[in-house]
């Protein structure tokens, strides 16, 4: 979407949504949240976050509940669907419109790709996509970005190593769809010939004719990123066990191979970590993954804050424009199976929730 046809975005789905003055404007005010925390310690009096993680998580959640602490506000929610009544089989959309009877705004992980989007469709309150299966994850994002602002002064003009999981990795996809936007950032894709991204992250680079090589090698490239964003192999992605383990350890940065790398180099990484980082490589400046948890925070402070601000409440429930259904196994229409199809007005083959291509 043309940049000036964009709008402020009423839920966070995808931050292709938002403006990239809308997305700067965030970042500053994360930036001046960090400086004077005392400021912000009440501007959400009142207010309620329900955090709703349908999937395990420790820094998407934690930070959230604690932006909104930190901002005066409560938290209600589950980090286990196991002990809500999504385990008697109450559906995404029956608990999205009760849930959003009661908070202010909501935060939504799920395994499957689409769910925030169509938890959007059914909140009378603003849903915060905090990870949809392996598609996208916009706060990681906009953590990423921060760390970025702070580490390496600039969100452009950037060669970015992305390495690991690409396929499955929802951090890489919504990371790369923003930095395509800012001008002159250039990409290396390392991964297996199994795990690189997707299609619809191959036509955004394509589209924005961003200079991308794609590589089996890390060693052959370090020496020439100012960013390198290590990934996990994302085990619960998988299939099998067979097929995880044939993917994991493959790509290990350890102290040796940081020695190949520019001093300016910055190492992040959206974490948990398994192996794909050596422990001792922690010790090295240019590692910068525990920094980022802590921007982590602040962005979701001014995320909140932003998005309670501007929401206005608007239902959009739109009508199915297709017979088909989605090809892609993981996407949320299979498991909620009363979702209108949707594919997008570009290509109809397109699906509207989960980006995956269906012929
Ligand atoms: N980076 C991230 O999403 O971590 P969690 O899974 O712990 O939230």
């Amino acid at each position: 979407m043309p940049e000036e046809k964009k709008k402020n975005a009423d839920h966070l789905i995808d931050l292709d949504a938002m403006r990239l003055e809308e997305i700067q404007s965030i970042l500053e005010t994360a930036r001046i949240i960090k400086k004077n925390p005392g400021y912000y310690s009440d501007s959400c009096h009142g207010k309620i976050l329900a955090t709703l993680f349908y999937e395990p998580s420790t820094r998407t959640q934690m930070s959230f509940q604690a932006a909104m602490m930190r901002l005066g506000g409560r938290v209600i929610g589950f980090g286990d669907p196991g002990n809500s009544s999504v385990s008697k089989g109450e559906s995404l959309k029956d608990t999205i419109r009760v849930v959003s009877n009661y908070a202010d705004i909501i935060a939504l992980r799920h395994p499957m790709e689409g769910a925030a989007k169509a938890a959007s469709m059914f909140s009378k309150c603003p849903v915060i996509n905090a990870g949809d299966g392996g598609h996208l994850h916009p706060t990681q994002t906009l953590t990423d970005l921060a760390t970025l602002h702070e580490v390496k002064g600039r969100l452009s003009g950037l060669k970015v190593g992305l390495c690991g999981d690409l396929k499955n990795g929802r951090t890489v996809h919504s990371l790369i769809k923003t930095l395509c936007r800012e001008p002159n950032n250039s990409f290396v894709l390392i991964s297996t010939k199994a795990l690189t991204v997707p299609a619809y992250i191959k036509n955004v680079l394509e589209q924005n004719n961003c200079e991308t090589i794609e590589s089996d090698s890390l060693i052959d490239h370090i020496g020439e990123l100012d960013v390198l964003y290590m990934t996990r192999i994302q085990k619960e992605r998988f299939d099998s066990e067979v097929e995880y383990r044939r993917q994991k350890g493959v790509f290990v940065l350890d102290a040796e191979k940081l020695r190949h790398a520019k001093s300016e180099l910055r190492v992040l990484h959206p974490l948990p970590r398994l192996d794909e980082i050596d422990y001792e490589a922690d010790d090295d400046p240019r590692t910068v993954y525990f920094e980022q948890t802590e921007y982590g925070m602040y962005v979701r402070m001014a995320l909140i804050l932003h998005m309670l601000d501007g929401f206005k409440t608007q239902m959009i429930r739109p009508e199915s424009n297709s017979m088909k259904n989605c090809g892609n196994p993981d996407c949320v229409t299979n498991t909620e199976p009363y979702l209108p199809r949707l594919f997008t007005q570009e290509n109809m083959n397109i699906c509207d929730y989960c980006d995956h291509e269906t012929k």
